[in-house]
């Protein structure tokens, strides 16, 4: 395989430092707990780990807001814990990809704590500052994370940018001292061996001269995609990326299929490839995703054939249903109200996207069919944005009652991702020997890695087979992809090249769905499939199969 392309066979496994392992019984997550936990995900056959944010952080937004990108957070351990954790993963050939948050940085970064002193402060233009429009805030963009994204600082009478929370000031990339520190810094953790990066909403790092004139509110979607985006990306590239064997990819809130094929163009000019998040958007609404809507296969289905088609020969794609913005996947596109379509659907889905083109991702947990947590008041949630987006709904517009307002935040919270990793039956899941920094979800003694290393049918084992798949049949990777015609109730499809083809069918939902296997595939091997026998006529609930020709 050539030097640029190992990451096309590649699956890529996302911890969550927080809350995948505690090695010091402070109830939180750390390096020395991922390095005692490498042989399980070796086991598992995965072959990159994405860690997401461990540098020195106030934790205003559990480590994307980063105080000092050269320094390892207090509560996760010290540089070398991090240096034995990146040897100990190399000899186990796994690779480590890190979390880059440079659209922003801390209101506690050093660079924040000069630029706000003065006007005149040499860092003054490493953010973006504007003078107040009427006595109010410059223009109506929001944060994401409710409220304006403009605070006003009284020392110097202007008002900063932070999409995210007032504690994640927005980098000011126009200016070319800020590229320069950027990409140096990217620069010293290449030094030290990583083996690329995770770019935190890399879209919205230029923003547009209009973005800044006052506008109707929800213009915040107007801050992708930028003008000067790709220039420095490309800049980014030629300086950093290109002098090392990466992976790279960029978290694209706002990105299309056209602008795609730019970021993640296959002459490797920019990033490796991007996470799209159309498909997340499945059960989202007016409210964003705080409501009730269930995610439509005719969606999905939809949207995950148009990325397929539309990047092929292009850009190369990620595959992802879950990750630490997303509610869990076996409860959000599956079914976890019984046992058994637990299971079921927990690898549907995972065969579902693993015979795709593009790099699959699994996000901790999602291996065991973690499942969403029963959340029944604010006090248990840990997130700033479900806590903010409960004031803002319930509190000030009022428009949400506040048993409503908890059952979204049951279904669509980031803290149901967030809860601890659930290693076995004892106290606390085995996460920790204190008391965890977000409850444990109270399905731990029977949803378990321990349970699932005993149980050969495991939902762990059927990823390991389907990642086994991908490493050797070269059709997973490079395969034409075409949708077949069928109910409503089923996606099926084939992936083809000139010397194999596969059909994979599943079924999204919880009745016996007719189906025929077309004809071609009569003869064709049975490589994987999520029941015991399989009829030929028909479907079971949430049942999913492989066949292989030739
Ligand atoms: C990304 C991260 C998310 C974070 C936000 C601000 O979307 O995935 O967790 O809150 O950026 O950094
Ligand atoms: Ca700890």
């Amino acid at each position: 395989m050539d030097k640029t392309s190992w990451w096309k066979k590649s699956v890529v496994y996302q911890i969550y430092p927080r809350s995948f392992m505690d090695s010091n019984g402070d109830g939180i997550g750390d390096l020395n707990g991922i390095t005692s936990r490498l042989p399980y995900l070796a086991k598992l056959g995965v072959d990159v780990l994405w860690l997401s944010p461990v540098y020195q952080s106030p934790n205003d937004d559990n480590g994307y807001d980063i105080s000092n990108y050269r320094a390892i957070m207090d509560e996760f351990g010290t540089m070398e814990d991090f240096d034995r954790m990146l040897a100990t993963a190399h000899g186990l050939g796994l690779k480590i990809v890190m979390d880059l948050v440079v659209n922003h940085t801390s209101d506690e970064h050093a660079w924040f704590v000069e630029s706000r002193k003065s006007r005149e402060n040499p860092y003054r233009d490493y953010y973006i500052w504007r003078d107040p429009v009427d006595g109010h805030e410059p223009t109506q963009v929001e944060s994401c994370f409710s409220g304006s994204a403009w605070q006003y600082d009284e020392t110097t009478g202007q008002y900063y940018l932070h999409l995210f929370s007032k504690k994640q000031p927005d980098l000011n990339w126009d200016n070319p001292k800020v590229r320069d520190a950027v990409f140096d810094m990217m620069d010293w953790w290449c030094q030290k061996g990583i083996d690329g990066f995770r770019m935190d909403v890399i879209s919205l790092i230029s923003k547009s001269p209009e973005f800044f004139e006052p506008a109707e509110k929800g213009r915040e979607v107007g801050a992708a995609n930028g003008p000067h985006e790709h220039e420095y990306l490309q800049e980014m590239n030629e300086r950093v990326l290109s002098h090392y064997d990466l992976m790279t990819v960029g978290e694209c809130p706002g990105v299309t299929v056209e602008e795609a094929k730019k970021y993640a163009r296959n002459d490797g000019k920019e990033l490796s490839m991007v996470f799209q998040f159309e498909l997340m958007d499945a059960d989202g609404g007016e409210t964003g995703k705080w409501n009730d809507r269930k995610p439509q296969l005719s969606y999905v289905k939809e949207n995950l054939t148009k990325w397929q088609l539309g990047l092929r020969g292009y850009a190369w794609n990620s595959l992802f249903w879950d990750n630490h913005d997303q509610p869990r996947c076996v409860s959000r596109f599956g079914d976890d109200s019984t046992e058994e379509n637990r299971v079921h659907s927990a690898k549907m889905l995972a065969t579902c996207l693993h015979m795709l083109q593009g790099t699959p991702y699994i996000y901790q947990g999602e291996e065991l069919g973690m499942t969403n947590y029963p959340f029944q008041s604010l006090s248990e949630c840990r997130d700033i944005e479900a806590v903010n987006a409960y004031h803002e709904f319930v509190d000030e517009k009022k428009q949400f009652t506040p048993d409503e307002m908890m059952r979204y935040i049951r279904k669509a919270s980031r803290d149901n991702a967030r809860t601890p990793m659930q290693w076995d039956a004892t106290a606390n899941a085995g996460f920790t020997t204190g008391t965890p920094w977000i409850a444990v979800n109270p399905n731990y003694r029977t949803i378990n890695a321990e349970a699932a290393l005993k149980d050969p049918d495991s939902v762990y084992y059927y990823y390991q087979k389907l990642i086994a798949l991908r490493h050797t049949l070269p059709v997973v990777t490079d395969g034409d992809y075409a949708l077949l015609d069928t109910d409503d109730r089923l996606y099926c499809y084939t992936r083809a090249d000139a010397d194999q083809k596969l059909l994979i069918c599943c079924n999204f939902s919880k009745d016996e769905v007719p189906y025929e296997i077309p004809a071609e595939f009569a003869k064709a091997k049975l490589l994987l499939c999520n029941y015991e026998e399989y009829p030929q006529d028909r479907l079971r609930p949430y049942e999913a199969r492989v066949y292989l020709l030739g």
